[in-house]
């Protein structure tokens, strides 16, 4: 049973200008899913979701509007502050105008590439829940630190300082946390690499996780925080992973830029629900 549901999101990085995105929809709307995806999307225990890069944002969300099931856009990073001097980001409100709600936060690459560290994880994730915003936070190991047997620690520290928490106390933010928080668990050694993690690696990692949740934010918002798994994920692994029991869903990279390979992930999704 999969209680929380189950959350496919598509994110797209750097790909998909207008005209694919269009052309994404397009497609998403003559093959359409099955009968039985679309009725659990229509229930909401199945969810759709994509991350476009900002110039396609408003147009993936006229898009959506065509869908017979429901679909949901989000961003890729938002700022922390609601306007000012920061040349290159965006704010809460400006995706509101959008009529957006959805953003990811923490995302390897952003750490990886662009400086991103836990304490601003933390002023992103905040910041974006206070404003009402779904919010996907990414956590996840390199290669090196799970090799050294840090995985878990590492895990850890990324949810601890992210979600506010100091020492042994629960999370400051926990009021605001009431089923728009998502975790990803996203092992860096995964993504874009086609070497997914096993189902018993991810599910391992997840329990920990589901752990973790449980003993800072409290068992009720605990379960209601689902906990996505990341990192060379396809139509061909998506049923032995969402299998898991703590594994609630996918965050998808490369397999999610092609409506074929996105209405595949829904089966998988709508098959794990049973
Ligand atoms: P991938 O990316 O599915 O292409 O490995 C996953 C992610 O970065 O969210």
């Amino acid at each position: 049973v999969k209680s929380r549901g189950v959350l496919i999101a598509g994110n797209w990085k750097m790909n998909h200008g207008l005209v694919e995105t269009r052309e994404f929809f397009r497609l998403l709307r003559e093959t359409g899913p099955s009968l039985d995806a679309i009725e659990k999307l229509r229930s909401a225990r199945l969810r759709a979701w994509a991350f476009p890069p900002m110039t396609s944002l408003q147009v993936a969300e006229a898009e959506i509007q065509n869908l017979v099931f429901p679909f949901r856009i989000g961003a890729q990073n938002v700022h922390w502050e609601k306007s000012g001097a920061f040349t290159g980001e965006i704010s809460g409100p400006m995706l509101t105008e959008l009529g957006l709600g959805r953003a990811l936060t923490g995302h390897s690459e952003r750490r990886q590439y662009f400086g991103e560290t836990n304490e601003t994880v933390r002023k992103r994730t905040e910041s974006l829940l206070k404003q009402d915003f779904q919010v996907i936070l990414c956590v996840g190991e390199t290669k090196a630190e799970r090799e050294a047997g840090k995985t878990f620690a590492i895990v850890e520290e990324q949810l601890r300082v992210a979600l506010g928490i100091v020492e042994t106390s629960v999370s400051p933010i926990a009021e605001y946390l009431d089923g728009r928080l998502i975790i990803a668990y996203e092992p860096v050694w995964a993504i874009g690499t086609g070497l997914t993690a096993t189902p018993a690696q991810a599910e391992e990692a997840h329990a920990m996780i589901r752990d973790f949740l449980t003993k800072r934010l409290g068992p009720a918002v605990a379960a209601k925080t689902p906990v996505l798994y990341g990192g060379s994920v396809t139509p061909e692994n998506a049923d032995a992973l969402l299998a898991c029991e703590n594994i609630d869903g996918a965050l998808v990279g490369g397999a999610s830029l092609k409506a074929k390979g996105f209405i595949s992930l829904l089966e998988a999704g709508a098959r794990a629900l049973g």
